[in-house]
């Protein structure tokens, strides 16, 4: 399997992308597919995990059968490591994590084996791992949206879309902060009201609100923890004109409103070849290397890579 460098005595950790964003068949698992092969070109490994757990699907996006094996192994302990149960695709460095072999009853993951299975992500021994999550706000989506602080929330520009994006940050705030405040000392009677308030809270601020009557010191804490989000954009399906403008001003919206620091990576436009790749059991962005949706994915993969848009230098083809 796919092995990173050593430094020193200290274990790398992979840069973990958790892809999310509330609203089905927004282009989560295109994007996740897409920004994988393109992110595994420079020769870095990427593990792409496909983490809707009851409707696994990223294969397909991929151009590849469904793995005989995957993630079932390592959760029925067959297989001792994660990395073990990642199956080679089309795309030289670039590695999946499937799903789709794992019981019906997948998508209802006991506790002890999504802690189990988190864990083992943060280990995992490449450079990048992208995680497909599926959609709604259940806890184990939620969970894994948090395995990382780097979560990139995808939608498309409907208000539809867009409203429960919002909705889908709310929740991750709100599962950050009953996670904290579950972890975290506090006076037993203040600890009762703040879970009580927080179960019924609309918005995190509401629960901050009333940490700060009890603790103002716990307020300032979890302020700081929850700082530390790294929150990403993408807007998919994009129509260049009729869009134009509307990921920046999310992006404002909710560097207003929200604790930590959403950065707009950029609109990824609507091509009705990205559907014509799936029905030809292709991946789109191999298949077409050069159409507007494919440039706009390479720029969006360059800033994770780098923080910075691609250079005018050619691309390694895929
Ligand atoms: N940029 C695009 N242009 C055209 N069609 C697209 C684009 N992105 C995604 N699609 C189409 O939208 C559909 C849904 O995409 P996808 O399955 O990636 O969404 P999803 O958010 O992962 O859905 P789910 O929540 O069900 O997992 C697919 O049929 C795909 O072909
Ligand atoms: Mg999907």
């Amino acid at each position: 399997m796919a092995s990173v460098e050593k430094v020193g005595n200290i274990e790398p950790m992979p840069k973990i992308y958790p892809i999310g964003g509330g609203k089905g068949g927004v282009g989560k698992s295109f994007v996740a597919a897409s920004l994988g092969a393109l992110l595994a070109r420079h020769g870095r490994t990427v593990a792409l995990i496909d983490l809707d757990l009851g409707a696994s699907n990223l294969h397909t996006f991929l151009g590849m059968p469904a793995p005989k094996d995957g993630l079932n192994r390592f959760l029925n302990k067959h297989a001792q490591t994660l990395d073990s149960t990642a199956a080679p695709t089309p795309v030289t460095n670039l590695f999946l994590i499937s799903s789709s072999t794992c019981s019906m009853e997948i998508a209802n993951l006991f506790y002890a084996q999504k802690i189990k299975l988190i864990n083992a992500i943060k280990k995992l021994p490449f450079d990048y791992v992208l995680i497909d999550l599926g959609a709604g706000t259940n806890f184990n989506t939620l969970d894994f949206f948090l395995t990382s602080n780097k979560g990139v929330f995808v939608c498309t520009p409907e208000p539809t879309s867009i409203e429960n994006t919002f909705r889908f940050i709310k929740a991750v705030y709100l599962r950050k902060i009953k996670q904290l405040i579950k972890r975290h000392d506090f006076d037993a009677q203040a600890k009762a009201a703040v879970l009580d308030t927080a179960s019924n809270a609309l918005t995190s601020r509401d629960i901050m609100d009333i940490v700060a009557t009890y603790d103002p010191e716990k307020e300032r804490f979890f302020k700081a923890c929850i700082g530390r989000f790294q929150f990403k954009l993408i807007l998919n399906q994009f129509r260049k004109n009729a869009d134009a403008g509307l990921g920046k001003k999310i992006e404002t919206v909710c560097n207003r409103h929200f604790y930590s620091p959403f950065e707009f990576l950029g609109g990824v436009a609507f091509d009705e070849r990205v559907i014509d790749s799936i029905y030809a059991k292709k991946l789109y962005v191999k298949n077409y290397p050069a159409t507007a949706s494919t440039m706009e994915l390479e720029q969006i993969a360059e800033l994770l890579a780098n923080g910075q848009p691609a250079s005018s230098l050619l691309q390694p083809a895929l």
